[in-house]
């Protein structure tokens, strides 16, 4: 029996997309192998989003070819964002990777696995409907599923190298993603998160994002809703209102606002001024007590100025992010600033304007999460803590992390309940509590 695996980069997409991978491949009579060792056939789902993550992937890939020499039966697939953006280039960069494959084409992976298949090493071909509608992923076990709503992205944010491996965007019809959240629900995956690389784009004929949250509030046997990301851009106020009104939509907005620049907004096309932001932040804590936001903040962009980088720190300082991730501009192949703008920001200075946001960011999740000790707080269990398997691990409705403690004599935690727990203690990245009867 032929075995694969595949090991995943990037962004939750690319999570979804693997699980998509395996149904795919376990339907034509693939099995998982463990690990590498274990594998005939070894995927690696690779990002293009940043330099230093392509690299990484990379030299990973040049790591298990080595294996190739003592197993030469061995394959090796590169699939997603990595092989679309680059194409021809990083297949003569990785002579020994049998097939190059992406997003849009993962349908045919099988048959291009098929031994009289040939030589083909490239399957790049996009396909703007592609949504994979009818094929089963391959969900990991727990409480929790990826949904896709939405693939690819037509934004075109000038830093950006989505667009180049996702191709245009296309939704899945609304029917579809109500049929597979119930289908997931009855499952016991009483959690979903809808994905999609701007799901504030979400349209199909009849319903626009707002219209589907709204839809699948109702499905039976679902406990939360969470989605990842909505866009500062195309955030309806209608948004928030489904949201206040369905108490079963996750308390957190993950929000990227990448710079407190107007300039520099403006340059990396991101379609909001700072003023807007702050604004859609101000309405989300009023309409919504208590919402967790998150965001990612890209320094040392072309051209920005110390001034434009203080303008940064400053909304960090106004809006006091429970958590964000903080990158360093690195140029893209292809995107309009890594062909029309010079990379003026010297290294040094990227580091060190990372470093200090990334300090300024610590304290402040240190005080957001740290306010919340001495409150009992509704947490939902997702399964066991990872330090211990008598503690569990859950997740506040605002999505912050949770060690849970039953107490002494306390029955096991069940994941997908929903339980009480008093917050004992903080630190800028997690809860530890007790629950309460
Ligand atoms: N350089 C550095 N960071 C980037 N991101 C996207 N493109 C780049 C780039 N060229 C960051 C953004 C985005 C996150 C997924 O990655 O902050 O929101
Ligand atoms: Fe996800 Fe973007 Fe990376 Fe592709 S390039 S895996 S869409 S983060």
């Amino acid at each position: 029996m032929a075995r694969y695996c595949i090991e995943t980069y990037g962004c939750q997409m690319n999570v979804a997309d693997s699980e998509l991978l395996s149904g795919i491949l376990e339907a034509r009579g693939w099995e998982p192998a463990r690990g590498v060792e274990g594998a005939d056939l070894v995927i690696f789902n690779t990002c293009s989003v940043r330099e230093r993550a392509a690299q990484r992937v990379i030299g990973r890939v040049q790591s298990v070819a080595a294996r190739k020499r003592r197993n030469p039966g061995l394959r090796l697939v590169v699939a997603g964002c990595l092989p679309q953006h680059l194409g021809e280039d990083l297949a003569a960069r990785l002579p020994e990777v049998d097939l190059f494959i992406g997003p849009d084409a993962y349908r045919t992976l099988p048959d291009l696995l098929e031994p009289q298949m040939g030589e083909a090493r490239l399957a790049l071909e996009r396909d703007r409907t592609e949504t994979y509608e009818g094929i089963e992923p391959i969900r990991q076990e727990g409480i929790h599923a990826w949904i896709s709503i939405m693939r690819g992205c037509d934004r075109f944010c000038t830093y950006c190298a989505v667009p180049f491996g996702r191709g245009r965007e296309r939704s899945v019809p609304a029917d579809r993603v109500l049929e597979t959240a119930t289908r997931a629900a009855a499952e016991g995956y009483v959690v979903v998160t809808l994905l999609g690389q701007a799901v504030t784009a979400y349209q199909d004929e009849t319903c626009d994002f707002a219209c589907l949250l709204g839809r699948l509030a109702s499905t039976p046997g679902l406990r939360q809703i969470r989605f990842l990301a909505p866009h500062p851009g195309d955030f309806s106020p209608r948004l928030l209102e489904v949201m206040a009104a369905h108490p079963i939509v996750s308390r957190h907005l993950h929000l990227p606002v990448q710079s407190g620049s107007n300039r520099i907004l403006e340059v990396m096309r991101r379609g909001y001024t700072r003023e807007a932001y702050l604004e859609l932040i101000r309405e989300a804590r009023h309409r919504l007590p208590g919402v967790g936001i998150t965001t990612d903040i890209l320094v040392g962009f072309p051209g920005e100025t110390e001034a434009e980088y203080q303008e940064t720190v400053d909304l960090m300082e106004q809006v006091r992010f429970d958590s964000a991730f903080l990158f360093a501009y690195s140029p893209r192949a292809r995107t309009y600033a890594a062909r029309f703008l010079a990379d003026d920001v010297p290294d040094e200075e990227k580091k060190r304007r990372l470093a200090a946001v990334i300090e300024l960011q610590e304290a402040h999740s240190r005080e957001r999460f740290g306010r919340i000790v001495g409150e009992v707080r509704r947490v939902l269990v997702e399964g066991p803590a990872k330090e211990s398997p008598r503690l569990g691990f859950g997740r506040c409705e605002d999505f912050k992390p949770v060690v849970i403690d039953p107490g002494e004599g306390g029955e096991a935690l069940r994941p997908g309940s929903e339980v009480k727990v008093r917050i004992m203690s903080a630190t800028s990245h997690t809860l530890r509590g007790r629950r309460q009867p």
